[in-house]
């Protein structure tokens, strides 16, 4: 077995970042997202204020660009756009930890920052065990503490799947601390189960929060919090069905539930969600979108981040040294009990040059030399009713292309209004033979609705492009669907060629665009 350590970490990352730097223009580096500094990344964790900053960790593979035994790395930011990168601060370096530091969470206590992660390692019998293990640090350095694993199998009072306990929790209330994971139960479906300590070191377990109802597998990533006077848990289950009326697609999903988390029982009542007939929601419909975490900002202001790909759809060129992103931060809040989300406010002030223009019947618009921006777009339809835009064309779309020696490589993002759906189709960029390279969402039912008809006249759209990432939001926040991709194939070809942004609609529509760089 390879000897993982934090110095080796740093040491290994400290080099791909030189290499980063000498020759960024190879690597199609991403602006304002956070990415991985070296090697692989998945999950964030432990998104958390320590000490007047906003902290990121996630799960970290420096030595390639593919997933490996798995450390935390650790980036900071003050403002959500500029990210500082930091050390490493957990290796798989410990009998309990050695076969990887796995997804968790950070809390502040006392001065100190409280990481909770799970530990794996293997029993006697070669089998996998996963436990609950914390680390305390300053917020660069980070020491796991000598009672690890404080939580195993031995806590919980019936039988599941050893192999699949993680995604610790860590939440302070009435004096107590809490600890929520999940475990995947004999019969393969994941629950989310609760822990109670006073003093981080004896845990005892308190209760089934809430388990599958049998539309998924096991379940990823919790995360449980206060907002808008609901509480809201998150997580991302495994092996969904797809069903696309209701906004679910095959696989890995990021899905949402609200309701009421009862208390002293630690037991969730889910309610019915307006988006769909199910008692949870997509939180975005895009292929890259997954294990999201929220953290409060001291302004009170609730924040979520995703890893910005997903297991089924991992795309990276050739050669590449870093793999791996995060979206953009976004705002959460609640309207008219929709869970809604957009971009922190933060990138306003990155905003510099508007280009602002209308594109209409049969016109385009196309911009060469374009990067990354942050695009506004409202749409009007010519028509007032459904009746009127029968076997009409309304759509938008959107291709974003590069030249590279000779080849086309694009994306295309298309906004249909008769048939209420966002499409976005990467077949035609790098590894568009990949597993999953089109995606397809049914818009939100309500976004088309005006006083006057069912296809209402007008929508707004905001696209967040960056290099190799497209996040949009639309009628200002009530749905996101993000993708990643690349358009350049592999690493020691040279990018110097900036991608093309060009916009057309079909006749019936009129867009009118701002485009702010950023
Ligand atoms: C989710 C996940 C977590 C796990 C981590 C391992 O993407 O599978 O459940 O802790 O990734 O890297």
């Amino acid at each position: 077995m390879q000897n993982y350590t934090l110095e080796a970490a740093a040491k290994r990352q400290n080099e791909i970042q030189e290499s980063l730097k000498s020759q960024p223009q190879n690597f199609l580096l991403p602006v304002f997202h956070a990415f991985s500094p070296a090697g692989w990344c998945n999950d964030p964790n432990g998104f958390s204020f320590f000490g007047g900053k906003c902290h990121l960790f996630f799960q970290y593979h420096p030595y390639s660009t593919q997933w490996g035994p798995m450390h935390w790395g650790h980036l900071c930011t003050s403002d959500f756009v500029r990210w500082e990168i930091l050390e490493p601060v957990l290796a798989p370096d410990s009998d309990f930890d050695c076969e990887g530091c796995f997804s968790g969470t950070a809390i502040e206590f006392e001065d100190r920052h409280i990481l909770a992660y799970t530990g794996v390692s293997k029993n006697k019998n070669g089998e996998t065990l996963q436990n609950q293990c914390l680390a305390e640090g300053d917020g660069l350095c980070y020491k796991k503490i000598l009672q690890n694993p404080v939580i195993s199998a031995a806590n919980v009072p019936f039988e599941f799947q050893k192999g699949d306990f993680r995604d610790s929790k860590l939440w302070r209330e009435d004096g107590k601390f809490y600890m929520a994971c999940v475990l995947k139960m004999p019969d393969g479906k994941g629950s989310l189960v609760c822990f109670r300590s006073e003093t981080l070191l004896d845990w005892k377990f308190v209760s089934v929060i809430d388990k599958s109802s049998g539309k998924s597998g096991m379940w990823e990533c919790p995360d449980i919090f206060k907002l808008d006077g609901k509480d809201v848990v998150i997580f991302s289950p495994q092996e969904m069905k797809a069903d696309f009326e209701n906004g679910l697609h095959d696989g890995n999903n990021s899905v949402y539930m609200t309701g009421f988390l009862k208390r002293p029982e630690f037991i969730f009542e889910r309610e019915m969600r307006t988006e769909n007939s199910l008692n949870f929601a997509q939180i975005d419909g895009g292929i890259d979108f997954y294990a999201p975490q929220t953290c409060l900002a001291p302004d009170g202001r609730r924040i979520m981040i995703a890893w910005m790909q997903n297991w089924e759809s991992y795309i990276v060129p050739q050669n590449y040294l870093w793999s791996g992103m995060m979206t953009f931060p976004r705002e959460l809040e609640f309207k008219n009990g929709k869970l809604f989300q957009n971009p922190v406010r933060e990138l306003l002030l990155y905003r510099k040059k508007c280009e602002c223009g209308v594109v209409s019947g049969t016109s385009s618009f196309i911009k060469n030399g374009f990067s990354h921006g942050d695009i506004e777009l409202e749409f009007f339809s010519a028509f007032e009713n459904s009746a009127d835009c029968k076997n009409q064309d309304e759509k938008f779309s959107l291709v974003l292309s590069r030249n590279v020696a000779g080849k086309k490589f694009s994306v295309e993002f298309t906004c249909d209004f008769a048939e209420q759906t966002l499409c976005f189709d990467r077949r035609n960029s790098v590894e568009g033979g990949g597993k999953i390279n089109f995606r397809k969402m049914k818009f939100p039912p309500s976004s088309f609705r005006n006083e006057k008809s069912a296809y209402g006249k007008r929508i707004s759209l905001r696209i967040l492009i960056d290099a190799c990432s497209m996040e949009v939001f639309v009628n200002g926040g009530e749905a996101a669907f993000t993708n990643a991709f690349f358009l350049i194939p592999d690493a020691f070809v040279s990018s110097e060629n900036s991608a093309v942004l060009e916009m057309s609609v079909s006749e019936n529509i009129r867009a009118e665009y701002k485009i702010f760089k950023i």
